[in-house]
């Protein structure tokens, strides 16, 4: 039960942010994307563990939902100006947005592949989408993420 709570009060958490996202971004945007970036590692290795017993998948329905929901509201907060101050991001991200963008658009679509193989029931298929989004992942960080 308490794990149960813990799942909704991320998930609510989330939607704040999404929902005032650009208010938000205002203020600082960085925190705001650090944020929801670490909430969906976290939601990857919840995930994992998943795959790892075996089941059962349906468990990390909520977690794949949280991985589309930040790939739909991060592209939001990397507005102009936002790669100064406490962050990663490098200049590419603003030179090439539409490419940075469509890596967030293929984040979204492996994410909601995800969600139905995690409702599927099948471990091993959960865990081939898995290999997929770690792989959505790594082809953003590998060009737009800094050292
Ligand atoms: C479209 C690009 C993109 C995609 C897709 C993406 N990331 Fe990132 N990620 C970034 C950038 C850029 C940063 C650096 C942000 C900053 O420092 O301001 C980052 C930072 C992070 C961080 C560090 C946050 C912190 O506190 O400094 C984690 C953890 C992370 N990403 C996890 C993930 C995971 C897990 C996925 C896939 C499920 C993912 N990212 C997908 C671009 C992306």
């Amino acid at each position: 039960m308490q794990r149960f709570t813990k799942i909704i009060a991320a998930a609510a958490g989330l939607a704040v942010v999404g929902a005032f996202g650009m208010a938000l971004a205002q203020g600082d945007p960085i925190a705001n994307r650090k944020a929801n970036f670490k909430m969906m590692a976290d939601a990857m290795k919840a995930t994992k563990a998943v795959i790892d017993a075996g089941g059962p998948t349906a468990k990390a329905v909520p977690e794949a939902e949280k991985i589309v929901q930040v790939a739909r509201v991060n592209p939001g907060h990397f507005p102009t100006g936002s790669d100064k101050g406490d962050t990663k991001a490098l200049p590419e991200i603003w030179t090439n947005k539409a490419d940075f963008e469509k890596k967030f658009a293929n984040l979204e679509a492996e994410g909601a592949k995800l969600v139905m193989a995690a409702q599927g029931g099948d471990a091993k298929a959960l865990g081939a989408q898995f290999g997929k989004v770690g792989g959505a992942c790594k082809a953003c960080h590998d060009v737009y993420r800094g050292k």
